[in-house]
């Protein structure tokens, strides 16, 4: 197995790789936001990407998501543990919780949502966006992994378009909804991810309360006092899931493309078809 990790640049960092070292992936879908950095943790093959780049130059739109997942895919990843930041749409959800989501609504805008296209049609099912073996496993290695952090296992995950936070009506209107938290970077990433038959969850880190809560601004300073102060818990959580992924995970991920209207065609990259 080859573990694909998506985030900032502080989870390599702090992942204690061995036998490191990088490739410069090309793709069709142009250039990853960085070189995959591959290494090993516990005996298993890790691949790393910072997902907006090492000097955080991508917005939340133009990152290059397709790119990406190419890439990993192309270096024999199978499964991928995504993090990401996020605000609260829940009283009971601080800042500084982590949630492991299972559920995605889709608010973005402008995000080539897929690999295909062109001619070429994949009406692919997405009823559960995050491989719901992943999603286990992470909330499992999030309870395991930290004791002094909150760990909300499941919820939905509302992605905007960005870069700009939400208005207090839209705000109000994702907590009537009975949605848990929002963010923007978790599409298409999910979407792609299952379009390449990877198996995709992610742990997001909480990091204010988005504006629906009285004297709640989200400051840029908070996100980033806070998304710093989740780092350590989210390193946490991704180390201990590499090293406990069971051997034994079957994800049906890896056969979602089977009996859609199309098969792969070179959207795919060819050595990693069945
Ligand atoms: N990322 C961190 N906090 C956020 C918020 N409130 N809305 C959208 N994305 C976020």
């Amino acid at each position: 197995m080859t573990i694909g990790v998506i985030g900032g640049s502080g989870i390599y960092e702090a992942l204690p790789l061995e036998n490191t070292r990088t490739e410069d992936v090309s793709t069709p879908y142009g250039e990853p936001s960085e070189s995959v950095t591959l290494g090993e943790l516990a005996g298993r093959e890790v691949a790393f990407l910072p997902r907006h780049g090492a000097d955080h130059q991508h917005t939340p739109t133009d990152a290059s998501y397709r790119a990406n997942i190419y890439a990993l895919k192309s270096v024999g990843v199978d499964r991928v543990i995504s993090t990401n930041a996020v605000g609260s749409l829940r009283e009971d959800l601080p800042p500084r919780t982590l949630v492991v989501p299972d559920q995605i609504f889709d608010r973005t805008k402008h995000r080539s949502p897929t690999f295909f296209g062109d001619g070429m049609v994949v009406h692919m099912g997405f009823a559960d966006p995050y491989c719901p073996e992943m999603v286990h496993h992470l909330a499992s290695a999030a309870e395991d992994a930290v004791d002094d952090t909150v760990v909300e296992r499941g919820g939905t995950y509302v992605c905007i378009e960005g870069p700009q936070f939400s208005t207090k009506a839209e705000s109000e209107f994702y907590r009537s909804q009975g949605w848990d938290v929002v963010g923007m970077t978790t599409i298409p990433e999910a979407k792609l991810a299952r379009e390449a038959e990877l198996s995709y969850a992610t742990v997001t880190g909480i990091t204010d309360y988005d504006v629906w809560k009285e004297d709640s601004e989200v400051s840029l300073q908070e996100v980033l006092e806070n998304a710093a102060a989740n780092q350590d818990a989210i390193n946490a959580v991704i180390e201990r899931a590499i090293r406990t992924i069971p051997e034994d995970f079957e994800s049906e991920a890896w056969s979602a493309l089977e009996g859609t209207i199309n098969t792969p065609t070179e959207a795919i990259p060819e050595e990693t078809r069945e």
